[in-house]
């Protein structure tokens, strides 16, 4: 049988330059994930160097997080499919064989916990970080690292002024953050009728009434915000323009347009929530490049980097700098410097862009899979978005399916959550497809949704 023989480089220390190797065939995929590296004394033999070095060389790609060893079976590339690290986050224990497809995740891979271990082995070493990290901050954060994530921002396609830039806690802080500067309880707010839960509860917990606005496939519906604003305006109008989080719905350009129209001439902000990451040429024009003195932007790294990490950027206009940073420190005083430093390290490494690359076409797979698999139900989701929605057929009801599906082992999430006021729900579950432990756990999933799907509905005929 041949064996993968590594190409190494000339110079350093031989178990180094292995390591950096197998680094190098993982990301550019030579080596498949869970594939097996060669036996140590085979490869020891065809580069003519030690089992020893060998041995260093794996114990190294292990530590930066590339490969793990099976204790009597070898050494595998991570993220195969019984990579035993657990998949990325949840918030209820996951039993073994539940597809958890609940929570909006990107797609698991070891890469996220290795790039977090360089960024922080790497500053750990930097004097002039760790002094800067002891310390207490400016609220907005230092202007370096405002400069450093701009920058990246750019990079993504989302050029902002690192001076209008804010730093917070997550896209939840930034949308809190700003529910409590800018409206006091009592105060209107409007959302589309289905919308992230985050927002509801930011909006029920700062006692603000959030309205409910119609949406369809171009998303808000402005001719019945504008109805709404004829009446008696919002104080601030909360849009997910790139893809609605559940429904994956994109706002129109017209009616981006009309949005800003009517924020000037309403005089309400507009919270614009860009956390759910989508590849550039998959996006319209943002609302604060529209209307950049009404708007306020949220983005975080939980979706492109790692969800725990707790950094975002809030990016507010120039009028409000002053109010936003002292509702920040009211909270808070700043965000801890130490994770806006492994950030800032991490993005401006390679590590980023890679793993961003990565997670668009393996989202795009994933998004393909679903939509092939469930074509005849006439699901929606972005092509490489996180999210798919799926409106039921009739007579199936989504708390029954719910159900059955757990049984099961599968976990979708209904409409109830992303509804706004009153708004009755519609008979339709969200699946996160980034959730899945691998592709083949989303196919098996779906395969369990389908089979449910196809079962005749029960009988409502239970009572009298
Ligand atoms: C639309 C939307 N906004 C905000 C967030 C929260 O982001 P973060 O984890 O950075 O607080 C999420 C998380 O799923 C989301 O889907």
């Amino acid at each position: 049988m041949t064996i993968w023989i590594p190409r190494l480089a000339e110079t350093g220390p031989r178990y180094r330059a292995i390591s950096d190797a197998i680094a190098a065939a993982v990301q550019s995929a030579e080596l498949a994930p869970g594939s097996r590296l060669p036996p140590q004394r085979r490869l020891a033999d065809a580069l003519g160097v030690t089992v020893g070095t060998i041995t260093r060389a794996y114990a190294e790609a292990e530590r930066q997080g590339w490969v793990h060893a099976r204790v009597g079976s070898g050494t595998y590339v991570r993220g195969g499919d019984d990579d035993p690290v657990a998949p990325f986050l949840a918030s209820r224990p996951v039993e073994d064989g539940v597809v958890d497809l609940s929570l909006s995740l990107p797609p698991p891979h070891p890469w996220r916990a290795a790039a977090l271990g360089r960024a922080l082995a790497a500053i750990s070493q930097d004097e002039g970080v760790l002094r800067r990290a002891v310390e207490y901050q400016p609220e907005r954060g230092v202007p370096a690292h405002r400069e450093q994530l701009a920058a990246w921002m750019g990079r993504l396609g989302l050029p902002v002024p690192p001076e209008r830039l804010l730093i917070t806690q997550g896209g939840q802080h930034g949308i809190d953050l700003t529910l409590r500067a800018l409206t006091r309880p009592g105060a209107r707010i409007a959302a589309d009728a289905l919308t992230y839960p985050g927002l509801i509860s930011a909006a029920r917990q700062a006692h603000i009434k959030a309205l409910p606005v119609p949406l369809d496939a171009a998303g808000m519906d402005m001719e019945a915000l504008a109805r709404l604003c004829a009446q008696q305006p919002p104080q601030l109008v909360y849009v997910t323009p790139e893809q609605n989080n559940p429904t994956g719905a994109m706002l129109s350009e017209a009616r981006r347009e009309r949005l800003a129209e009517l924020a000037e001439r309403h005089e309400f902000w507009i919270l614009e929530d860009g956390v759910q990451y989508l590849p550039d040429a998959e996006r319209g024009t943002p609302l604060y490049r529209l209307a950049p003195q009404r708007t306020l932007f949220a983005f975080s790294t939980a979706k492109v980097l790692a969800g725990g990490l707790r950094i975002g950027v809030l990016v507010v206009p120039e009028a409000l700098q002053e109010r936003l940073g002292a509702a920040l420190r009211a909270q808070s005083w700043m965000v801890p410097p130490l994770m806006v430093e492994a950030v800032c390290h991490w993005v401006a490494s390679e590590d980023a862009e890679r793993l961003l690359s990565w997670q668009t076409q393996e989202l795009g797979e994933r998004q393909r899979l679903a939509h092939e698999r469930l074509g005849n139900y006439a699901p929606s989701g972005r092509p490489h978005g996180s999210n798919l929605w799926l409106p039921l057929p009739e007579g199936v009801r989504a708390a029954e399916l719910l159900a059955s599906l757990e049984a099961r082992g599968v976990r979708l999430t209904s409409a109830e959550p992303f509804c706004v006021g009153s708004e009755p729900a519609p008979q339709a579950v969200r699946l996160c497809l980034g959730a899945a432990a691998s592709r083949e756990a989303l196919a098996r999933a779906l395969e369990r949704l389908i089979e449910t799907l196809d079962e005749p509905p029960p009988s409502p005929w239970r009572t009298l």
